[in-house]
């Protein structure tokens, strides 16, 4: 193995805040004296070269190699506890480095290819599929399940409840695949702790040897090890869920990918990306055909001012921007670049191998979740709620279903609008309209959707009230199972008194109207493509119903704002 924890060498005094702890892990100790290896960020060698100047004034470090923005460098075992601390106080990484256990092993990790071995060509063509698995995306299943898993004491590799956490994993992911005789769900042992990643596989349909990997690593750690509270629920329990969700998804939808899907639990990434590293050394051995690989550490906590940020280093480029293409396109999310500085996570096992890996990050990383690896990182950091987390599971269905590309079962639904034809009758400001000029980003499927609104200023504001109604043809087959849910894009102004700029969907069934959900300027709105919440269409079980989409702007005044937008209405059997 290639690669130990060197923050683990900390221990009482030399301990570092929000890094983690140090029992149980037996790679090296205070007392280690002698020459290694090392790769570090190229931009942190001064600091390596303080950090060995406070023992030694006189010493100079000259890098063996720097490649990628990596350094290779000849450090002594003595300074590593010194050169963590720097690392810390003036790069905010937890340890900033990665030892290797000789010279080659080093040179293996700088020389890790930038470009996939065999190329792979991106493209944006799959939206039913990705639009239908995202319509399936609930933000209240993930976060329950993040409860879940922060309520194991912790889910280190080596205690009981590490283990135990990946039994809990496995049977979740069994019990969602259901009957489904292509899709396996297998845990991986590993020869020396209990923790065993999990690995769902659904059998790709015509391009079975190519592999696209989505992981997340299931164990948590904190200061003390096997007896320590880590509750990890953003550190990794929400990487876990968000996947969790995307599996559910897929399975709910009847998703069949062209390339087989792979999803992973990882062991014991806490400790050096130990997990990781012996699933890709196993694969390598067996020649498996991995195309691509996405990995989700940290998804829920939102502290920076885009949403989701791409990690520069250990990752390939062309898919790095695949994957900002497929935020663009369908996440309605924010996105920036940044870098870790060294391997941070599980896809830096895949990269060193040669494979294209992407760790889209929850925030920039010197805005880290302060909590991880401690008893403190818990739901409540962020707020007891996973509206971030969802925009990554959305990037996680656009990510399979655009590159392992594939169809859904649509035989389960009843009612599907995305508006590229009309069909509804609209009264007001009510029109088709091509989604991308007053909605960005196009979000809608694929180029329409309805808008109340002018095209031509991207607001409500005509000098008088409006008002208007869009609805529906008549739709027959409701069930008690039924829901509806739509894409939506509000854009209103915000009040605390009167309520303004009413938005409401009803059900008109028999001559009655029934309405079903509504906003108005009392709840603020949010210049984005959202999905609603499924809303139960159970009342009107066996009728014959149609649906109403209506604007209200009640006043003349303040309506220089974007207004409503509406597309991919979905009625489930
Ligand atoms: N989730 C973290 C990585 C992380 C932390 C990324 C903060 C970005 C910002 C991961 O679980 C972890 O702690 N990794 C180790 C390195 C690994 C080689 C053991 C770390 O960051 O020290
Ligand atoms: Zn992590």
């Amino acid at each position: 193995m290639r690669q130990w924890l060197i923050a683990t060498i900390l221990g009482g005094a030399g301990a570092v805040a929000g890094c983690m702890g140090t029992e149980d892990i037996t790679s090296t100790s205070a007392e280690e004296r002698g020459p290694r290896f090392i790769t570090i960020g190229a931009d942190a060698i001064a600091t390596a070269q303080d950090a060995l100047a406070a023992r030694d004034p006189g010493a100079t470090l000259t890098p063996i190699a720097v490649k990628n923005g990596i350094a290779l460098l000849e450090y002594d075992a003595q300074d590593f506890v010194a050169l963590s601390e720097l690392m810390h106080e003036r790069h905010h990484r937890c340890s900033g480095f990665i030892r290797h256990g000789s010279f080659d092993d080093g040179q293996d990790a700088l020389a890790a290819p930038e470009r996939p071995v065999a190329a792979l060509t991106y493209s944006i063509d799959n939206p039913l599929t990705v639009n239908v698995l995202m319509s399936e995306l609930r933000s209240s299943a993930i976060l329950s399940m993040i409860e879940d898993l922060s309520a194991f004491k912790n889910r280190f590799y080596r205690s009981t409840t590490g283990a135990q956490a990946s039994d809990f994993i496995a049977t979740r992911w069994r019990a969602l695949a259901g009957n489904r005789t292509d899709v396996t769900v297998e845990q991986v042992t590993h020869p020396d702790f209990t923790q065993k990643s999990v690995i769902m596989t659904i059998r790709g349909t015509t391009l079975p040897n190519e592999i696209v990997v989505l992981g997340a690593h299931m164990d948590s750690i904190a200061a003390g090890g096997s007896s320590s509270t880590a509750p990890g629920a953003d550190d990794d329990a929400s990487g876990i869920a968000t996947l969790t969700e995307v599996v559910h998804a897929m399975m709910v939808k009847g998703y069949k990918p062209q390339r087989t899907v792979q999803i992973m639990g990882y062991a014991a990434e806490e400790v050096g990306l130990v997990g990781s590293q012996l699933i890709v050394d196993d694969y390598k051995a067996k020649g498996k055909n991995v195309v691509g690989v996405m990995q989700l550490d940290m998804t829920n906590f939102h502290n920076s001012d885009r949403d989701i940020w791409l990690m520069t280093d250990f990752t390939n480029p062309g898919q790095n921007t695949f994957v900002e293409s497929l935020i663009d396109r369908y996440t309605g999310a924010t996105h920036g670049r940044d870098s870790c500085g060294y391997g941070c996570s599980d896809h830096a096992s895949w990269h060193e191998a040669g494979i294209p890996a992407s760790m889209p990050f929850e925030t920039r990383f010197d805005d880290f979740n302060p909590e991880i690896h401690t008893p403190g990182d818990t739901l409540e950091v962020s707020d007891n709620n996973t509206d971030h987390a969802v925009k990554f599971a959305r990037l996680g269905a656009a990510f399979a279903g655009e590159l392992a590309k594939g169809t859904v079962d649509l035989s389960k639904e009843l009612f599907r609008e995305d508006f590229e034809t009309a069909g509804w009758t609209n009264t007001g400001l009510w029109h088709r309209a091509t989604s991308s000029r007053c909605g960005p980003p196009g979000f809608s499927s694929p180029t329409h959707a309805m808008y109340f609104g002018s095209d031509t200023t991207c607001n409500f504001d005509t000098g008088a009230r409006v008002s208007g109604t869009m609805t529906s043809p008549t739709i027959t087959g409701i069930t008690a199972a039924s829901t509806l849910r739509f894409r939506f894009y509000r854009d209103v102004q915000k009040t605390e008194i009167s309520s303004n700029d009413v938005v409401k969907v009803s059900v008109i069934e028999n001559g009655n109207r029934t309405v079903i959900f509504s906003r108005t300027s009392k709840t603020a709105s949010q210049p984005r493509w959202l999905m609603s919440d499924p809303v139960s269409l159970a009342a009107f079980a066996g009728k014959s119903i149609q649906l109403r989409f209506e604007f209200d702007s009640i006043t003349q005044n303040n309506n220089q704002f974007t207004g409503w937008m509406i597309d991919d209405v979905v009625v489930t059997r």
